[in-house]
């Protein structure tokens, strides 16, 4: 497994929309194994492919806490089946939006349908706190980040910050 460097906005491959798999086959379950070994260095508890610049549509997830047994998912192909009509407030980062964290609305449920790592098609009903990642890491392969879900202003005030910080490890 290796690690993957993860592209922080603004960057105008996170914008691009990721392509489905064909299938689960060796160098997907690597990519997922590498995304993991990623997400878990990071620390993260959800990464999406074009995060390390791999426009396909691949997520990895982990909500276990720290010093509990791990329970990676990863996931292809991710499909909504349904939402719930209640709505959830969750305070969400990203590792590509390092620093800034803020509330974003989403529905509280969902039955997602997806490929695993052994390219089994699978449904899962998740809730609460992995409903949110879920959503998010799935946003992510539409090129959309949880900033997007902000309003302008205070999307133009974390991108300004980032271009700012990224000035200055540049320099
Ligand atoms: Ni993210």
């Amino acid at each position: 497994m290796a690690r993957l460097p993860i592209l922080t906005a603004p960057d105008p491959r996170l914008k691009m929309k990721a392509h489905r798999v064909e299938k689960v086959d060796d160098e997907i379950k690597r990519l997922m194994e590498d995304m993991l070994e990623t997400m878990y260095a990071a620390p993260g508890i959800g990464l999406a492919a074009p995060q390390v610049g791999v426009l396909k549509s691949v997520i990895t997830v982990d909500i276990s806490r720290e010093g509990d047994p791990r329970q990676p998912l990863m996931i292809a192909n991710p499909e909504i089946l349904w939402v719930s009509d209640e709505d959830a407030t969750f305070e969400e980062g990203c590792l590509s939006v390092p620093e800034h964290y803020a509330e974003v609305v989403r529905p509280k449920a969902v039955r997602v349908r997806y490929l695993d790592h052994e390219n089994e098609i699978r449904e899962m009903d998740a809730d609460g706190m992995l409903a949110t990642v879920i959503q998010h890491e799935m946003d992510h392969l539409d090129g959309v980040l949880f900033i997007d879900r902000l309003s302008s202003l205070r999307r133009n005030m974390i991108l300004r910050k980032l271009v700012k910080a990224k000035k200055v490890v540049g320099a």
